[in-house]
């Protein structure tokens, strides 16, 4: 039975559409792009894609199933299904984890959103005297400016959660969504007429074979799985709570992890191009779509800026969407642990993830200079921290959950992959494979298997 008062998604679609939601967002476009740009381009797609395959989708099953199962959030499932054990461990890192993307995803979304207003008033359908990369820069270094954007874009969050996650989402996914789609592809194919269209595409499809020695792509690749496909940290574990009746949960699951992919390598042909066309670094790091595209609608002439315009809104959309499974994992959590008001919940929770987010902000001016994870800025280590490590290892432990902690035959039918040879390689993938590569990748991520030499 589920518990009182929770929500249900009305529809099979309703489900479908909230997990692409969640998935689809700045991960797709901003930290794809410059993840990418960073870590040498095919090389790490080939990796990123070998993650989504063999990893992603084996633990997206398994959130789908035990959230279905347990009809609960992202701790209470665990609790729920293996009472006094100690697998709910990883609902706890992943609400934790919750409030720290949360609060650097409002600090990117606030950029977003100051973009959005900017090619509303029309500021930037022609370059500013400082130039776009200077206009980025003087935005991202203001004290205060990033703040109310990200303010604004927190308190969006919270009163859609407020109403209800099912009712604040459900039009956004259906209209929005396919709308970014469209613009993004339009935008793909305008980009590769700019004139670096060959060695874009090359930078993104021929690897480069000799960066698979570097270590620090593979936790990277790992990781941006993870973060794109909204995993590891119980997002869907939670929405797969608020199902009701019996769905087609492998269906659900490739069409999310199909679709998630698709937008990235889109936005990828969107970008890189434009990237060696205005000469711009591809390894430019979090700051690379907001200097890449303005060039690009530049470019169109007459009438880019409207191009802009949908740009931003549609993405700045998709971010609401993302954020919104984001605060509702943390949220879930509270008001059934503290029985307090859904209300109630969403203005302490998202009340404390935007102040915890404020250093993230300040970290590109008056605190630039402080850096907590090697030469990373405050917002790239609490990244860092929530992407690289906590998500990983809440897959970990979410895939030997499933794959250990159940029993075969339940595991199978709670899955709706039956008996079938598909399902028997989906446990091995949670019993064997995923765990072992996610423990391999953090060793060499902390230097384990390097040989000393550089
Ligand atoms: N998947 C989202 C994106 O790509 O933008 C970010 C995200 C949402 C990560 C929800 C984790 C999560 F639970």
């Amino acid at each position: 039975m589920p518990e009182q008062g929770r929500e249900q998604w009305t529809s099979r679609l309703g489900f479908i559409l909230a997990a692409m939601g969640s998935a689809v967002g700045l991960g797709n476009v901003w930290r794809f792009s410059y993840v990418t740009g960073e870590n040498g381009g095919a090389a790490f797609l080939l990796i990123y894609l070998i993650c989504i395959l063999l990893i992603g989708i084996p633990i997206i099953m398994a959130e789908f199933t035990i959230g279905r199962k347990a009809q609960s959030d992202a701790v209470g499932s665990f609790e729920k299904l293996a009472p006094g054990k100690p697998w709910k461990v990883a609902g706890i890192m992943g609400v934790a984890a919750a409030f720290m993307i949360l609060s650097f995803y409002g600090v990117i979304a606030g950029w977003i959103s100051y973009y959005f207003v900017n090619y509303l008033t029309g500021n930037l359908w022609t370059m500013p005297a400082e130039g776009y990369d200077g206009f980025f820069v003087n935005f991202i270094t203001n004290t205060w400016h990033p703040l109310i954007w990200q303010f604004i874009f927190m308190v969006l969050t919270i009163g859609i959660v407020f109403v209800g996650v099912k009712k604040g989402i459900e039009r956004a996914n259906k209209i929005l969504m396919p709308l970014l789609g469209i613009l993004l592809i339009v935008l793909s194919i305008y980009s590769l007429t700019l004139g670096g269209a060959s060695e874009g595409l090359a930078f993104l499809f021929t690897p480069d074979w000799s960066a698979l020695a570097d270590p620090k792509i593979y936790i990277a690749a790992l990781g941006q799985a993870f973060f794109s496909l909204s995993l590891g940290m119980g997002a869907l574990i939670t929405y797969g709570g608020y199902l009701s009746q019996k769905e087609n949960l492998p269906g659900a699951a490739y069409s999310v992890a199909g679709l998630d992919t698709l937008f990235a390598i889109i936005s990828g042909i969107m970008i890189f191009p434009a990237v060696f066309a205005f000469g711009i670094a591809p390894d430019s790091g979090p700051g690379l779509v907001f200097m890449i595209m303005p060039d690009v609608f530049d470019s169109i002439g007459f009438g880019g800026g409207i191009f802009g315009l949908a740009f931003f809104f549609l993405l700045a959309a998709a971010a609401l969407t993302s954020a919104v499974s984001l605060l509702e994992v943390a949220v879930a959590y509270f008001i059934r642990k503290f029985s307090w008001t859904r209300q109630k919940g969403v203005l302490i929770i998202g009340g404390i993830i935007f102040l915890i987010g404020i250093p993230s902000s300040l970290g590109q001016g008056v605190l630039s200079n402080i850096s907590i994870i090697g030469d990373r800025d405050i917002l790239d280590s609490f990244d860092f921290i929530a992407s690289n490590i906590f998500l990983p290892l809440g897959g970990l432990i979410i895939a030997l959950f499933m794959g250990w902690g159940w029993k075969k035959a339940d595991a199978l039918r709670d899955s709706d992959y039956g008996d079938s040879a598909i399902g028997q390689l989906w446990l091995f993938l949670l019993r064997y494979l995923a765990p072992i590569a996610i423990f391999l990748i953090f060793l060499s991520s902390i230097g384990f298997f390097s040989t000393g030499v550089e």
